[in-house]
């Protein structure tokens, strides 16, 4: 049985992110979506229970989806679960340059390997920051977030506006 593990931020979760995790399901058996608390980005908009909330019911349809968060390096959480490749979302050129750099790292220190799914086009100009400026500027999400978590993104940035 092959465990994938898809690791991010997701602050918030995307559609892209939401296409990567539906085309990952069909390269494993099991796939597990680890939400960092990425010392990168510090003051997230959303806590890790409220992502996890919404990772999860975002992929409530899939048994075979299970949504976790770690902290420290990716590699040891991969391990903890025995997963056998991450998953990563390649949006541009410059994506490519620096998830190629934490691949070759990434193997080096847990002796994993990276799969990278080219992010589709419709997806290949959004990030969560670009979504949470939008949404705090009033702008519509729809494009951007699923339905069922747009309404919770709008809200928050209302909150803090
Ligand atoms: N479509 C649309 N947007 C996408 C996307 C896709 N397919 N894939 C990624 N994005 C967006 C994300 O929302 C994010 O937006 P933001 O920068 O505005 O928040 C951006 O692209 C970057 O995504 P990603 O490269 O996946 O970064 P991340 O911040 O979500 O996650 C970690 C990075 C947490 C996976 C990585 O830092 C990590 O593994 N940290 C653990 C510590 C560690 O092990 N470090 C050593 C590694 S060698």
């Amino acid at each position: 049985m092959k465990k994938a593990l898809f690791p991010g931020t997701f602050d918030p979760p995307s559609l892209g992110h939401m296409d990567i995790i539906h085309r990952a399901l069909r390269l494993c058996d099991q796939l597990y979506i680890a939400i960092a608390h990425n010392v990168r980005k510090p003051n997230p908009s959303f806590s890790i229970e409220e992502k996890k909330a919404m990772l999860e019911e975002l992929t409530k349809e899939f048994p075979n989806i299970k949504v976790i968060s770690f902290s420290g390096l990716v590699v040891d959480c991969a391990k903890q679960i025995q997963a056998d490749c991450l998953i990563k979302g390649i949006r541009t050129f410059s994506d490519f340059e620096y998830e190629s750099q934490m691949a070759l790292a990434n193997r080096k220190l847990g002796g994993i390997d990276t799969i990278f799914l080219v992010a589709d086009e419709r997806y290949a100009g959004l990030s969560s920051s670009l979504i949470r400026e939008i949404a705090s500027l009033g702008g519509n999400l729809h494009d951007f977030v699923p339905s069922l978590i747009e309404e919770r993104v709008k809200t928050r940035f209302k909150a803090v506006s």
